[in-house]
């Protein structure tokens, strides 16, 4: 949790950690030296801020703020982090505004839609890329010493990552990107994305994590005892039967599950898997998902929301290990740029 936030409702009982816990950022890699003067954490601004996956992830670095236009996400970010909650559109927002937050670091995590493989890719002609193009005009003016980005693969080809290397290299920022997924962290789940870094001081690299052994699903399910608060985890063997060659069913002994997109719950194709449990075939729980993304058990899920709009909610949400490995290649570049 970030700052002085307290969870309203812990909805995953103690008992149940995952052996996979995304590792804090210590103090020491959340802090910058300048000029032989260690200056206190980084300050980071969450654009497209969602559920909160980046502030989860920040450790010991400051959230001064975050912005989505989403409710629900609100709703839930609220219910985690005392950090200020911006509900608006981010294409209105002016230069100013986004100024005043004094921020190191921006980290921006806008809709995939206009880029993902099975879309339009529409690209930078999608109205959903606008609030994104508006950032890349306002980091040229505004010059955060960092930004930080996820999207899609197919991102790293599209025309709007050609204008945001040339509009950061116009003003002095070095890039570095890698595609990062939740599974060479150990998770069973694929959620292959790509990663930027531009920085306008030190040098930038991004590389793959250590290769670590994959933990079975089953220590990220649920006691059973917690399913009651869900609704619409049944889906009959028929229903997947007809769409066989598309969906994916795993046991709780396997090491991979699909990526979970905001569709699960409402499409069966395609957007996650489903598990095979001894009374029949089963969808993953919101708290499931949650703890695959790298969400602690903390982690609140209000129970305002229904299971459908947090399936939503989490499948726009990023992997919090894929964060926490970005922000420590964040921490080196700006400590090599001011040792
Ligand atoms: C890929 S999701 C990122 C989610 C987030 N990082 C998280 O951890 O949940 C994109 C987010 O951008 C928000 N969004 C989309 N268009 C927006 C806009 N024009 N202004 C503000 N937020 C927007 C959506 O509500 C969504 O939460």
């Amino acid at each position: 949790m970030n700052g002085d936030s307290t969870p309203m409702d812990r909805t995953i009982p103690s008992g149940q950690t995952p052996k996979i816990c995304a590792r804090p950022l210590e103090p020491e890699e959340a802090s910058i030296s300048v000029n032989g003067y260690r200056k206190s954490a980084l300050r980071l601004l969450e654009l497209f801020s969602g559920i909160g996956a980046v502030s989860a992830a920040c450790g010991e670095i400051e959230v001064v703020g975050s912005i989505d236009i989403s409710q629900p996400a609100a709703s839930v970010y609220t219910a985690n982090f005392s950090t200020p909650n911006l509900v608006r559109e981010i294409s209105a927002l002016p230069d100013q505004l986004l100024a005043d937050y004094q921020a190191d670091v921006w980290w921006m995590s806008p809709p995939c839609q206009p880029f993902t493989r099975r879309g339009l890719q529409a690209d930078i002609h999608d109205p959903r890329c606008q609030a994104f193009l508006r950032l890349i005009d306002a980091i040229s003016r505004i010059q955060p010493t960092v930004v930080a980005m996820e999207n899609v693969h197919g991102f790293e080809s599209s025309l709007a990552f050609a204008r945001m290397q040339e509009v950061l290299g116009d003003v002095g920022y070095r890039i570095a990107t890698e595609k990062l997924c939740s599974s060479q962290f150990g998770v069973p789940n694929l959620r292959p994305r790509f990663f930027v870094i531009a920085t306008r001081v030190g040098e930038p690299s991004l590389a793959p994590p250590d290769s670590t052994t994959v933990q079975p699903i089953e220590q990220f399910l649920d006691a059973p005892e917690q399913f009651s608060r869900w609704e619409g985890l049944e889906v009959s063997e028929q229903q997947l039967r007809e769409y066989a060659h598309a969906v994916s069913i795993v046991t709780p002994s396997e090491d991979l599950s699909r990526c979970f997109t905001s569709a699960y719950g409402q499409s069966i194709v395609r957007s996650g898997s489903y598990l095979r449990v001894p009374d029949g075939i089963r969808r993953f729980s919101p708290s499931e998902v949650a703890r695959l993304l790298g969400f602690s058990d903390e982690f609140v899920l209000p129970e305002d929301l229904t299971t459908r709009q947090l399936w939503k909610l989490l499948g726009n949400s990023l992997n919090i290990h894929c964060v926490r490995h970005v922000l420590r290649a964040v921490q080196r570049a700006v400590k090599e740029g001011a040792d």
